[in-house]
């Protein structure tokens, strides 16, 4: 498979979304501003929204629900990616092709311009414009996306990730280190997205979490694999960024043999997972498949 189904017009759909959504912020300082549509809106391949919007498919939700979820997690997604990329944590001049935020403007933007990315992440939830069904469960999908986003998931992560640069650490301490910082993000797209579903049973909510648990987790083991076997251009960020800086990885703790044998574990558990589903689960099974050979 080279191409996810549909994956252009998911694309422009959300696209569209965080571009009126940006739109429609009144200016204070339009230098904030435009930091945070570079942040935002220039390139990335969208695979959060993207989960988000087949799980949804999957268990007949609407997809003008799903908008709201997918615009806010993407917002989370693209504010941790500005900081990610500082001096202070990975010091990386590239993403998506075009200079990191921080060098495209300074860090001081780049710092807020996350830090904005991060607050219309609620904004969103608290005012996108959720079906009655949906609606009453604004503060179901506002605790998933916290406990994904915050110290109990991508930041404390992220954290982690940190502390863990420069020593050893052991493949237990690597997976719970990968499954905050990149793992609880995409956990959230399904969850919340099942959320915005009236069909899905509490088992159904359950396979399909341990299923985004070993897709977000197999989602880093291939980052840190491509970090190594594609090029820049590829990329559209730098290779061999972690072993510059010393990283924990997949690939430094287990080989790249190692590595690609993890993330090919992760994806049969991920397909068994979906096995017991009642539902047509194709799109959820091509996503995992993507999601483990991806070259960028
Ligand atoms: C990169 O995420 C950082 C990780 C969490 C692995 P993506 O590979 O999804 O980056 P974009 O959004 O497509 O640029
Ligand atoms: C990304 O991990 C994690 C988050 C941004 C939360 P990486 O540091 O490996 O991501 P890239 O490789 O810079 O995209
Ligand atoms: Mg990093
Ligand atoms: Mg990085
Ligand atoms: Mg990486």
């Amino acid at each position: 498979m080279t191409k996810l189904a549909f994956i252009d017009d998911v694309q422009t759909r959300i696209n569209d979304y965080l571009t009126k959504k940006l739109d429609s912020l009144v200016i204070n300082d339009e230098k904030l501003l435009d930091a945070m549509r570079y942040g935002l809106l220039i390139g990335g391949k969208r695979m959060r929204p993207y989960l988000a919007y087949i799980t949804g498919a999957t268990l007949d939700a609407e997809q003008s629900d799903i908008d709201g979820v997918a615009a806010a997690i993407e917002c989370i997604h693209a504010y941790s990616l500005l900081h990610d990329d500082l001096p202070a944590m990975d010091d990386d001049d590239l993403r998506r092709g075009q200079l990191t935020c921080h060098k495209a403007f300074d860090e001081a933007t780049a710092i807020l311009a996350g830090d904005s990315l991060q607050t219309l992440a609620f904004d969103i939830i608290a005012n996108h414009d959720f079906s009655a069904a949906v609606d009453n469960k604004r503060i179901n999908l506002l605790r998933y996306l916290v406990s994904a986003s915050g110290y109990q998931g991508m930041c404390g992560g992220q954290a982690l990730d940190l502390s863990g640069t420069d020593k050893a650490i052991s493949l237990a301490e690597l997976e719970h280190l990968h499954s905050l910082k990149t793992g609880a993000l995409l956990e959230a797209a399904v969850k919340m997205a099942a959320e915005c579903s009236n069909n899905a049973t509490a088992y159904d909510k359950e396979q399909l979490a341990l299923y985004a648990k070993l897709v977000g987790l197999a989602y880093q083991v291939r980052d840190d694999i491509i970090d190594i076997t594609s090029t820049e251009e590829e990329l559209g960020k730098p290779a061999g960024s972690d072993l510059a800086a010393n990283k924990s990885t997949y690939p430094a703790l287990l080989g790249l043999t190692g590595a690609q044998e993890k993330a090919e574990n992760l994806y049969q558990q991920a397909l068994q997972a979906l096995d017991t589903l009642p539902y047509n689960t194709q799109s959820l099974s091509d996503f995992a498949t993507f999601i483990v050979s991806r070259k960028n």
